[in-house]
Order: structure tokens, then C-alpha cells, then sequence
């Protein structure tokens, strides 16, 4: 039965958690934040707010004892302190078993070969050195895509070797995988929804545009400048995705429209995703009310667009980038990226 007296407790209180927190508040619901840093975003906005570590078991589970419904707004937290929650009868989106999945990226590429969901090939390597070894010996050839398995996140455990230079100076420590360099033609994402019921929902598919330096995603695009057919296509396997993980809640699904019209899965997000901020004024239901929808147990909303939308997530800083990306879209010319 549908009640905003359940209380919602969000593991992590940054500016996802904050989002999540306004959009509840729309409805009444409370919403309770774990955060270490006491000035964190949502501590602002919540119902109440705890100083803590997400990532320490007890500390997780003193969080969620007096709590009805746990979530997250990030991915690396404390699982066998949800598990041992689940156990005692809380309702727990994402499941655990999802996000030990997704927070080891070896064990994600892991899961999307077990399912036949199409990925750039990899292998699982015990650390760099061995990675290294596979190099030296012409198993594994340049240029290739080196990631760490675990604690990555917007582009930091993340190195795109080149040249045998680069092993010295870009090698990344500790357990790692190898990927093949995906020749991207777009990058793109999409925010799907599941809710109990087993009804999915996608957001259309959004473009990203990288920062050079920064490697954090600078611009959005909505809708993708893909065809009709690939847009129909990269909604397919979102569904397929957020089916295949069981996931209650919404799951952003990073993929790569390559250059030999592919499409591959990159990597996901079990939570609100940036390249979904968008939604917030672009689409009828915005991603964080569509999360809380999910794990509520309520119908899905709307994910249709209203007129389309730029946005950019440093633009306020940086006005003059923003013109330029705007004219480069605006005026359709086809090598901005350049
Ligand atoms: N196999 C690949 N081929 C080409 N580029 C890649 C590949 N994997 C990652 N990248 C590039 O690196 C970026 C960051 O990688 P990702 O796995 O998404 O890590 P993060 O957790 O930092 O988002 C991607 O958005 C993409 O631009
Ligand atoms: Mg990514």
C-alpha cells in the first residue's frame, strides 16, 4: 500500500542524495541521509541527517534499524550491513547483490559476458604487473583501456594506454582489467526505471560530451544524435540490462555507439546518474521522483521529453564554453568535437 509515513533512509548525502531528498519532499515522504561530512549537500534539505561512514558496517546498520526503505546515492557502501538489514525486514533498492555486482568493475564485464549483453572484450588481471607482463609478451596489444576493478569513479581509475611510455607513467596499481579501445563514434547514456511490479521505463538516450581534461562529463545532449533505429535499439538493451541485474529503482546504463555500428555497454550506475540532471526540467517525470516511484512501488511516470535541452554540469563557471558548445549543436556543424 502507498504511504508517505515510511521512513526513507539514502546511504550518502551528496548532490544526488540532495536531488532525491527535494523530489521526496514533493510527496511528503521523509527522507534520512548517512554522509561523513557534516556540511554535505542534502544535510540542507533531508528530514534528519547522520554524521557517518557508509562503508562501515555497524555505522550502516545503526542507520537503517529505525528506517523503512534503504537507498543509495552512491554505489561503494557497506552491503553486508544491507543484506543483514534485508534480513531484518526492511525493503533494500538496489538489491545488495546488484551493487556487489556493479561496484567491481571485473565482476560487472564479468556479468554482461554471462548474459550475452554486448561489451568491449576485456580480460581480469590480479595487478598491474601482470597486466604489464601481457603487454610485454604481445598478448595484449596497445592501445588499450586499463581500469581498476574497484573505488573508480569519473574517470580516475581509468588510464587509456598508448604507447609503451605510457606504462610507466600511466599504469594504474592494484587488481585491474584490460579492455579493447572501443572506437566511439557517441557516447551515450540511459537512465531506465524498474519498479516492483516489474514495469520498466526508459529516459531517451543522452549524449555525452567529455571535458579534455577534466575527463567528467561537461556536456549533455537530449535527444542522442542517433538514428531512430539506434535509439530504439540502445532502449532495448537498457530494458535488458535493468532486467537482467533485477534491479528495483532506476539503473543508468552507460553505452558506446561505435564506429563498426555497434552498440556496447560501457558500464552502469544503480542510482540517479548525472547524465540525467536534465530531466529535472526536461522531461514530465524527473529521474529522482522516477527513482522513488520505483522503490515505492508506485506507477512510473512519463519519461517523455518536453522541447529539447542543453545542459552542462561546470557551465555556470564557464559561460563562454557553453556559448560555444551551444553554436557548435545549434548550427549543426558535424566535427565540433575537434
Ligand atoms: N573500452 C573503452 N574504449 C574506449 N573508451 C573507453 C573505454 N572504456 C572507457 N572509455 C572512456 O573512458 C571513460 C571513463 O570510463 P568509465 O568506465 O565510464 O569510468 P568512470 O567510472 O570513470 O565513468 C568513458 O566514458 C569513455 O570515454
Ligand atoms: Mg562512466
Amino acid at each position: 500500500m502507498f504511504s508517505t509515513t515510511q521512513k526513507i533512509g539514502i546511504l550518502g548525502g551528496g548532490q544526488l542524495g540532495k536531488m532525491l531528498a527535494l523530489a521526496a519532499a514533493n510527496w511528503d515522504f521523509k527522507t534520512f541521509c548517512l554522509d561523513p561530512t557534516p556540511e554535505a549537500p542534502a544535510s540542507q534539505v533531508c528530514t534528519g541527517f547522520t554524521v557517518g561512514d557508509f562503508n562501515n558496517y555497524d555505522e550502516v546498520l545503526a542507520f537503517g534499524r529505525d528506517k523503512d526503505l534503504l537507498t543509495i546515492e552512491i554505489e561503494h557502501v557497506n552491503t553486508d550491513a544491507l543484506r543483514e538489514l534485508e534480513r531484518l525486514g526492511k525493503t533494500v533498492h538496489p538489491s545488495p547483490r546488484a551493487l556487489d555486482i556493479i561496484k567491481d568493475k571485473g565482476l560487472q564485464k564479468e556479468f554482461y559476458r554471462d548474459n550475452d549483453i554486448p561489451t568491449a572484450d576485456f580480460e581480469i588481471f590480479e595487478d598491474e604487473k601482470s597486466l604489464k607482463k601481457a603487454i610485454e609478451s604481445g598478448r595484449w596489444k596497445l592501445p588499450l583501456v586499463q581500469k581498476s576493478r574497484t573505488a573508480g569513479y569519473d574517470g580516475r581509475g581509468v588510464a587509456i594506454l598508448r604507447t609503451l611510455e605510457d606504462l610507466t607513467t600511466k599504469l594504474l596499481l592494484g587488481p585491474c582489467l584490460a579492455e579493447v579501445l572501443a572506437p566511439i563514434e557517441t557516447e551515450i547514456a540511459i537512465v531506465a526505471a524498474r519498479n516492483n511490479q516489474g514495469d520498466v521505463a526508459v529516459f531517451p538516450a543522452v549524449e555525452m560530451d567529455f571535458h579534455p581534461e577534466a575527463n567528467l562529463v561537461e556536456f549533455l545532449l537530449c535527444p542522442a544524435r542517433i538514428s531512430p533505429l539506434v535509439a530504439a535499439e540502445a532502449e532495448a538493451l537498457a530494458e535488458k540490462v535493468i532486467r537482467t541485474f533485477d534491479i528495483c529503482g532506476l539503473l543508468a546504463v552507460e553505452m558506446f555507439w561505435t564506429k563498426d555500428g555497434e552498440l556496447l555497454v560501457n558500464e552502469v550506475a544503480p542510482r540517479p546518474h548525472n547524465s540525467g540532471h536534465h530531466t529535472i526540467d526536461s522531461a514530465h517525470t524527473s529521474q529522482f521522483e522516477q527513482h522513488l516511484r520505483a522503490i515505492c512501488g508506485l506507477p512510473l511516470g512519463s519519461t517523455n521529453s518536453k522541447p529539447p535541452w542543453l545542459s552542462c554540469s561546470i557551465c555556470s563557471a564557464n559561460p563562454v564554453r557553453k556559448g560555444l558548445f551551444a553554436m557548435k549543436v545549434w548550427k549543426n556543424v558535424s566535427h565540433w568535437k575537434a
